[in-house]
């Protein structure tokens, strides 16, 4: 296979609807002669009109001027067929998800473009080696994944398929850059980066609701609140609608032969069958009125303070920041070997139940409860709290108020290995970690593609560097011994580098050396 040079300036898109019609709108606006083409012939004038109507919604509120928006909408033409984008040096892909039609129109474009026309595929969940496969020449073909709503969401997926010409993905890297986008690079595997990644906070949080820990909005609170995230995962479930992301999770689960870290949850399948697919249908995990999401208030914490607290000795730092706590909200701590007889007990496990946590250290399990260390304490905008089966209320209740004596939201859960905040973040680092050992993208584009693509506040790799890579390592060995579940096997990346003390985001050091010795 010869490497051709691709240049790029007429882009036919053909499928007009939400994706296409984003897609012309950056390209036209970056001064690309923008062809477009639907099966359906009012879809082409509609996208019209959209476009039209959004330039001038810009130029009304001065974030484009008159000229450029006259530019860009004259930049857009219609296709009457097929043939008339004869002439485009790159057609990009935006119809209907499945494999035949895509590669039946690949084939008819193979029949009307140039020999230096790149075919590229905006699908989400085909294999671009797939499509390609129906081509008399497949190496024109890559994939090119925008996300929803391509002018907001500026990351864009370039997948090289197993015969794609690197030269073609270097074309659409390069004109992802002109039109604003950030590209990132990755090989054709299951939900490339973006979607493989994003398994981790779906699955888990599900996983946690299935496991009657909390509910989903206290779910989403910790994951907000105390992880950081913009959105937590039922938030951001009734955000893409179940329709939506419930076979995308089927998907990628049987794509990778029934891997355990994608386990889908049967609470999606119940819901997308009682309709209640998110906020487009105005109840999903949450209910909407007006748009607005309703969630009920959490009920004040309890005031009344445990006379003394003994906390485990096990992880001195996490031990540390919950005296520092009881210090300030004036509890007595009980520095006794063992605690004393009506002192409140505080576990702060990694990866283990409260219950594995009080049976370890062989305490009185009716008055232990366990506090989620993970993220800091001091400074914390929510703190998570967690009672063996055998905690009394009591216990409970004192706990709770220690905790939240400086106003800070308390989040209490049932027994949960790992509680919410750790086995989530720790799940997300994993697959991060994993999508590195596979190859399918260098880490500095794994990171990108989340943070861009996901929101994330910062990518699974330089996540698991900020909290520990070693303390990620032992909350996943943890959570596998408890539960004896491969799903929570540590990724060879994460357990060697943590070993090692070495950074997620490095490559082997011989790699990086030989790069930079050429
Ligand atoms: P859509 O349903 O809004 O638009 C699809 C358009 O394609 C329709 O106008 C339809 O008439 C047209 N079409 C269908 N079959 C055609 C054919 N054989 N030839 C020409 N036109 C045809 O769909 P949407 O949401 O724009 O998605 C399109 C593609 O983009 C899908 O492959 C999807 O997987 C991918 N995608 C969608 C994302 C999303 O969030 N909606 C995100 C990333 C990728």
């Amino acid at each position: 296979m010869t490497s051709r040079n691709f240049s790029i300036e007429t882009i036919g898109i053909v499928g007009t609807g939400a994706m296409g019609r984003g897609i012309a709108q950056i390209a036209a606006l970056a001064g690309l002669s923008v062809r477009l083409y639907d099966t359906n012939p009012t879809a082409i004038g509609a996208a019209r009109d959209y476009l039209a109507e959004t330039f001038a919604k810009l130029t009304a509120k001065g974030k484009l001027d008159q000229a450029r928006s006259l530019a860009a909408l004259a930049n857009v033409s219609g296709a009457q067929s097929i043939a008339d984008l004869a002439g485009c040096d790159l057609v990009i892909e935006a119809i209907v998800e499945k494999l035949d039609v895509k590669q039946a129109l690949f084939r008819e474009l193979e029949t009307v473009v140039s020999g230096r026309c790149v075919l590229a595929s905006n699908t989400s969940s085909l294999s671009i080696t797939a499509i390609a496969a129906g081509c008399t020449d497949p190496s024109r073909v890559v994939g090119y994944h925008f996300f929803n709503p391509v002018p907001l969401m500026k990351v864009v997926e370039v997948i090289d398929g197993l015969r794609s010409d690197p030269a073609a993905g270097d074309a659409l890297m390069a004109l992802a850059r002109r039109m604003g986008h950030t590209p990132v690079r990755a090989k054709d595997m299951p939900g490339f980066i973006v979607n493989h990644a994003g398994r981790g906070m779906n699955t888990e949080g599900l996983r946690i609701a299935g496991e009657g820990v909390a509910s989903f909005a206290d779910i989403d609170r910790i994951m907000r609140e105390q992880a950081g995230f913009r959105l937590g995962p039922f938030e951001l479930l009734d955000l893409t609608a179940l329709d939506v992301s419930h076979p995308v999770m089927e998907s990628i689960y049987h794509q990778f032969y029934e891997e355990p870290r994608f386990t889908p949850s049967p609470i999606t399948g119940t819901r997308l069958a009682g309709g209640l697919l998110g906020r487009k249908t105005g109840e999903g995990f949450y209910r909407y009125e007006d748009g607005k999401q309703q969630v009920s208030a959490e009920a004040p914490a309890p005031t009344d303070l445990p006379k003394a607290v003994w906390i485990s000795k096990r992880y001195p730092q996490a031990r540390e920041a919950v005296a520092q706590l009881a210090t300030q909200a004036g509890v007595t701590l009980d520095e006794g070997v063992t605690p004393a007889a009506d002192s409140l007990i505080v576990v702060t496990p990694f990866g283990h139940d409260a219950t594995t946590a009080a049976v370890d250290e062989a305490l009185d399990a009716s008055r232990v409860v366990a506090v989620d260390t993970l993220f800091p304490l001091v400074g914390a905008r929510r703190r998570t709290l967690m009672t063996t089966p055998a905690t009394t209320r009591a216990a409970r209740d004192t706990a709770h108020a220690l905790l939240a004596a400086d106003g800070v939201p308390v989040t209490v859960i049932r027994d949960s290995t790992g509680f919410v905040a750790q086995r989530v973040v720790a799940t997300i680092v994993n697959i991060g970690c994993d999508i590195a050992q596979k190859q399918i993208a260098t880490p500095a584009d794994i990171d990108l593609a989340v943070t861009l693509g996901l929101g994330y506040p910062r990518g699974p790799l330089a996540l698991g560097d900020a909290l520990g890579a070693t303390t990620i390592l032992t909350i996943l060995r943890n959570l596998s011994s408890v539960l004896g579940e491969p799903r929570y096997r540590p990724s060879p990346w994460l357990a060697r580098r943590a070993q090692l003390g070495l950074s997620l985001t490095q490559g082997d050091a011989a790699d990086i050396q030989t790069e930079t010795q050429q």
